[in-house]
């Protein structure tokens, strides 16, 4: 397949790029579009046959599913059967990095939700994600556009590299602006909220605006055998780095004790942008995460790192264990996932 390229400027959309790429969503093709978490592959969610290609072109279980992006929160009504929670959150939250799971209408194919009779809905505040839905007049599934197994793509660099040749059209809309994908929530039936996956939107953020909100055991922990992940996706082998990586839990002066102990010269070092300093006298590759309490920062460039070190023959990578409280959680989830769970106390 021919990948065709496009570049959209976000504070200057061109209305013929998203005219374009809306008629192929509108004729079941494949569209890979920015959004403010990560790249996303889109299709039409109201069309089964489109829905497969987005498990083909990715290579994912076809009962892993889709989240379906709508351009104004009120367009639940026609796919989901919508509650004052929901508007509760949207409120506050959409347009916005929030996912949120509710009953599904027949108006959205099984294939898209992956056989569940509960679809995730969000609303992307990314102005050329928005654009696009509009203009596709249907809701867009999409899952993060990424080869499975390889960490959500945070760039344009990152979407070529995965998807040239499998998806219709790419469009660059720059680097994503959180990168690390949104927060998925539950509603329960007292209607209190299950944090499925952290992200941006945050335990504290949602507490603020007077949620009862408790994250699930599988943010933290891995399943125990024989466990049902709440969320399929959880229940999927995540994205785990060619070279082993391992998580330090301890002060500055002890990593740097361990590290020179263990270290071979394969080995490379994520480091706080403070420390990095104290690490160059080990001599190893060092990659710059940001500020130690620069969350944001160290969002945004995790993913992009973790492809980096992908590139090169490390034999391990250590790096530090992020803190789980606020922003913090989204980035310990996708840490421990990617060290499978090899955290150094020292
Ligand atoms: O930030 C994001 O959410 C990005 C951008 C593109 O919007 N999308 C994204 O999609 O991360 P994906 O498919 O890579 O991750 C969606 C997760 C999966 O783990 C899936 O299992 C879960 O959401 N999910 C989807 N539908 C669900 C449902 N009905 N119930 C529970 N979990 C669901
Ligand atoms: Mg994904």
């Amino acid at each position: 397949m021919i990948t065709e390229f496009a570049t959209l400027n976000p504070k200057c959309i061109d209305a013929d790029v998203i005219a374009k790429a809306a008629e192929i969503i509108k004729n079941g093709g494949l569209v890979v579009f920015p959004t403010e978490t990560v790249y996303g592959l889109g299709a039409d969610a109201t069309n089964a046959s489109a829905a497969h290609k987005v498990y083909r072109a990715k290579g994912r279980p076809s009962d892993n599913p889709l989240i379906i992006h709508i351009a104004s929160p009120a367009d639940a009504e026609r796919y989901t059967y919508t509650s004052d929670i929901y508007y509760l959150l949207a409120n506050k939250f959409m347009p916005g990095p929030l996912t949120v799971i509710l009953p599904s209408k027949d108006t959205i194919p099984l294939a898209t939700r992956g056989g569940l009779d509960t679809v995730a809905v969000r609303c992307p505040e990314n102005e050329i994600a928005n654009a696009l839905i509009a203009a596709a007049g249907v809701p867009i599934c999409a899952p993060s556009a990424n080869i499975s197994g390889k960490p959500s793509p945070t760039s344009f660099e990152h979407v070529r590299e995965d998807m040239d040749g499998r998806c219709d059209m790419i469009i660059d809309g720059g680097d994503c602006d959180f990168g690390l994908e949104s927060t998925i929530v539950k509603i329960s039936e007292d209607g209190s909220l299950v944090i499925l996956r952290p992200g941006r939107i945050t335990e504290s953020d949602l507490l603020d605006a007077g949620f009862v909100v408790s994250v699930a055991d599988a943010v933290t922990e891995t399943l125990r055998e024989g466990e049902v992940a709440l969320s399929p996706g959880l229940k999927y082998k995540h994205y785990a780095p060619k070279s082993e990586l391992v998580l330090i839990d301890g002060t500055l002066q002890d990593a740097l004790e361990y590290i020179s102990k263990n270290a071979d010269d394969q080995t490379a070092v994520i480091s706080y942008n403070e420390d990095l300093a104290a690490f160059e006298s080990l001599s190893l590759d060092l990659y710059d995460f940001g500020s130690r309490d620069d969350l944001l920062t160290q969002a945004h460039r995790l993913f992009k790192i973790l492809r980096d070190t992908d590139k090169k023959d490390y034999s391990r990578i250590y790096a530090p264990v992020p803190t789980s409280e606020g922003v913090g959680l989204a980035l310990y989830n996708r840490m421990i996932r990617a060290a499978a769970h090899k955290i150094i106390k020292l």
